[in-house]
């Protein structure tokens, strides 16, 4: 039998529900598709912060380096200086790991209403590809006086011939398995340095990609489109801040933030990939019990579609689906169930 092994990180929040919920989930679809999960929890994030003055142990990314995949909450605590938790984790991992991939699938699913009117889940089925390790969040800049009438910040924005052409080939690949078209999602008009070097060599890598089509964008507009049209998506390409925000207007459309799922993909399996719902650790709704974790759920069925387990991943989306068709919804969406009463409903299709 398959063995997996996984670095199970909940994080702070909402993050230690839903990722116990998601784990049964998992369980139960290794189960069903013969194959199995071995893992180890880590009690990292903005606590451990608070009870130990780090977010992780020195040797934290060596310890994660062994295993196959990261599944991962979020981080973050209100008394907690909210510039560390991706400074000292999740963007540590995803740098460390080149995760240069950052996998966020946007869709309707089918029994839920998407605030958009008139749009099903036809009309909203797409994958924002983020570029995850470089760009405007290098966080490379510095204060100037700050406190003088002369005082300026920079933050500068780091775009590389490496990586934005990995990025490219990764989204023409996803592309040329589903409806092969990419979307530039760009500002190069303004941004007349960088993006309109990210465009040049998105268009050279698209020379090798004649099958799929490519078309440009502004951010501006494509975020007009996520409302009016997002059926025109399919492949959405673009930088690390832009993403960031698209992905959020996803969950958006898709009905909640709640319900969006994402990895943090190393295409070359150097490293291990992480994967974690896009929302964050929702302090204002931990410790009751009423997170949406669907987000989560999703994430492990793309970890596991990552590890080989296609079969399990889709049955997993597909219970998930089942389940919003007989009419069952959390909180978040108007309906009345618990984190772990949705996680159980999700079993139970599987199993059905
Ligand atoms: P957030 O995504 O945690 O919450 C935004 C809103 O969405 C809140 O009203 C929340 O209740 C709701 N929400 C989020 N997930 C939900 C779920 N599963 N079910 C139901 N409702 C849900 O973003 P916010 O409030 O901006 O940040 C809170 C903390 O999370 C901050 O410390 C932030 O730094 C951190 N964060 C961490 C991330 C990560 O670890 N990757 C990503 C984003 C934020
Ligand atoms: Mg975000």
């Amino acid at each position: 039998m398959k063995n997996y092994r996984l670095a199970i990180v909940p994080g702070d929040g909402i993050g230690n529900e839903i990722i116990p919920a998601a784990l049964k989930v998992l369980e139960a679809a290794a189960k069903k598709s013969d194959f199995n999960l071995e893992y180890e929890f880590y009690d990292w994030g903005a606590g451990r912060h608070l009870r130990e003055g780090a977010f992780m142990p020195e040797d934290g990314l060596e310890t994660l380096k062994a295993f196959d995949a990261v599944f991962f909450g979020a981080v973050g605590l209100p008394g907690v200086d909210d510039t560390l938790p991706a400074k000292l984790y999740t963007f540590k991992v995803r740098t460390a790991f080149q995760q240069y991939v950052n996998y966020r699938p946007v869709k309707l699913f089918k029994g839920l209403e998407s605030p958009l009117r008139n749009k099903g889940s036809k009309d909203i089925d797409f994958v924002v590809i983020r570029e995850n390790n470089e760009g405007e969040f290098v966080q490379h800049g510095d204060f100037f006086r700050p406190d003088t009438k002369e005082g300026f910040a920079t933050d500068t924005s780091i775009f590389t011939r490496k990586g934005i052409e990995r990025i490219a080939h990764y989204a023409f690949r996803l592309a040329q398995k589903r409806r092969k078209k990419v979307t530039n999602v760009t500002k190069s008009n303004t941004l007349i340095h960088s993006l309109k070097y990210w465009d040049s060599l998105i268009e050279e890598v698209s020379q090798q990609y004649p099958d799929v089509k490519l078309e440009k964008m502004y951010i501006d507009n494509a975020s007009a489109n996520f409302v009016l049209h997002p059926e025109y998506f399919d492949v959405i390409l673009t930088t690390n801040l832009f993403g960031d925000i698209l992905s959020d207007l996803g969950g958006g459309i898709m009905g909640s933030l709640g319900l969006g799922g994402s990895g943090n993909i190393n295409p070359e399996n150097d490293f291990p990939s992480m994967f974690e719902p896009i929302h964050g650790s929702a302090p204002d709704i931990a410790g009751k019990g009423i997170a949406n974790p669907v987000g989560t759920i999703w994430s492990g069925a793309i970890l596991l579609e990552n590890l080989g387990e296609r079969n399990a991943a889709d049955q997993i989306v597909r219970a998930i689906e089942t389940v919003f068709q007989k009419g069952i919804k959390t909180i978040d969406l108007g309906g009345s169930a618990k984190t772990d009463e949705f996680a159980e409903q999700v079993i139970k299709a599987l199993n059905e």
